[in-house]
Order: structure tokens, then sequence, then C-alpha cells
């Protein structure tokens, strides 16, 4: 099955709990000098929709964006529990982040974010650029002159170096091989009862840095680290969308 399917592990991934959601929404304001009051936001990738919660319950607009129905199914089931109130200013689209058709206006949002190792991510049966440079496209068309992009993935180089081919986690066999040929890393996570399959390409700080330029983002700050550590492989690009 996809990772992102129903029952995905990610849905109780150990490390997102909403004081490190909180945390990371905190560490973005201070690498963007602060988001302002009611901004626009944009979550390409959102997941279970942890990031757009917590902007809207901060008083921001925010959308997210996932082709995976069973992730915005839990962010709309999240939503209902927190407060109906929110359901004005969260929103959530099953879709790729790189089409033009999510109901956007252009240069509209004052940020985009793209987090967690949801740039470059292949488990979708979606074309390999769906989730890198037409993403990227996608978000120079709605990002405002002068607006921000936030992207957060693991960096190539620290990833291979400390990778585990395979390990136990509980009852989970999960085994990882990274293929030289794709930079794609796969990684099996096995239980008795299903199977997840995640595949994700990997890139260098500069790799990103390029993608980023080449679609309208000059590289404002690169910082070799997670917006809140750990995981210790990952890095943060942040961009600011050119006149
Ligand atoms: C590792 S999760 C990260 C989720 C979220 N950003 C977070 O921080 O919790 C990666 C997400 O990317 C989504 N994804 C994969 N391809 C995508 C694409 N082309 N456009 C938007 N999201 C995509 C997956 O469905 C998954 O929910």
């Amino acid at each position: 099955m996809n990772f992102f399917d129903d029952g995905s592990p990610y849905l109780s991934h150990p490390l997102l709990t909403p004081d490190r959601t909180s945390a990371e929404i905190d560490r973005i304001g201070e690498l963007i000098d602060g988001l302002a009051d009611h901004s626009l936001v944009v979550d390409l990738g959102c997941g279970f929709g942890r990031h757009c919660l917590e902007l809207a319950s901060r008083g921001h607009h925010a959308v997210g964006i996932d082709p995976s129905a069973a992730m915005i199914a839990a962010a709309e089931a999240s939503r209902a529990a927190l407060s109906s109130s929110l359901e004005g200013t969260a929103r959530f689209i099953v879709g790729s982040a790189d089409t033009t058709e999510l109901g956007l206006e252009p240069a509209s949002a004052d940020l985009a974010v793209c987090l967690f190792t949801t740039f470059g991510q292949r488990s979708q049966s979606l074309p390999p650029s769906a989730s890198t440079t037409d993403l990227l496209q996608a978000a120079a068309r709605f990002v405002k002159p002068g607006g921000w992009l936030v992207v957060e993935v693991p960096d190539r180089q620290r990833t291979i170096d400390g990778l585990v081919t395979s390990e136990q986690l509980g009852p989970t066999a999960v085994s990882r091989r990274f293929d030289d040929d794709t930079g794609v890393l796969h990684e099996r996570f096995e239980n008795p009862t299903s199977t997840f399959d995640l595949a994700y390409e990997l890139f260098s700080a500069n790799e990103l840095e390029d993608l980023l330029e080449t679609a309208g983002f000059a590289t404002a700050q690169v910082v070799p680290a997670a917006l809140v550590p750990p995981p210790p492989t990952f890095m943060t690009v942040v961009g600011r969308r050119q006149s």
C-alpha cells in the first residue's frame, strides 16, 4: 500500500505532537521575519493538516493541499474536533500541489510551506515532477511578489551517510534502500497485517536552491537543520518570491 493511504503509519508518527507543530510555526515566523496578522498560507502536501490547523487557530487563513484522501479526511476530522470556527479559515483540498486548478488566486498567498519531506515525494501515483518542479511553478503563481516559500526536507548526503537499512520498530519491520541512479530513497514498513511503501527523492542544498531560483524564488536562507530537530538529517530552505 501507499504509505499515505488508509491506516498510514504517518497518522501516528511519534514525533508529530501538537507542541512540535506549534514550535515549527514559531520557527517559520522567525525565518521569514514574522507573519502578518490574517495572512494567507498554502500548505503544499499538508498531510493530516497539523500546520494549517495551527495557523488557523492563530488567526491566519490556511489552505492545505494533499493528494491523499486519507490524509485530508484526517485533517477535516481534526478541524471538526478542534472548533467549528476553523471551518472558515482552514480549508483542505484533495489534489496534487502541482496543478493550476486549486482555485487559488494568482499572487494571493503570503507564504507557501512544503514541510517534513513533502518535496520530492514519489509515493503517490503522480509524475515525478508533480512534487518538485511543477509544485514550485504552481507556488510561484500563487505566492505574491515578496511572499515566502519554506521547504523542509532531508539533506541527501547526511541521509545517505546515516542510512539504517533495516530495523524493527515495535511490531513493524522497516527496510530502506537508496537508488543512486534515480536519487530516490525507498522505505518499506511491514507489520503482521499490512505493508506500506514510501519513496522520496533526495536533494542537496545547492540543488534545492537552484530549483527554487529557476521557479522564481530567491534563496533567503539555507538552514542545515529541521525547523524543530530531530531528525538531524533535515535542512530548511527559505525562498522569497521575486517580483
Ligand atoms: C511526509 S508527509 C508530510 C505532511 C505534512 N507536510 C507534515 O508536515 O506533517 C508528505 C505528504 O506529501 C503528500 N504528497 C505527495 N505528493 C504530493 C504532491 N504532488 N502534492 C502535494 N502533496 C503531495 C503526501 O500525500 C503526504 O501527505
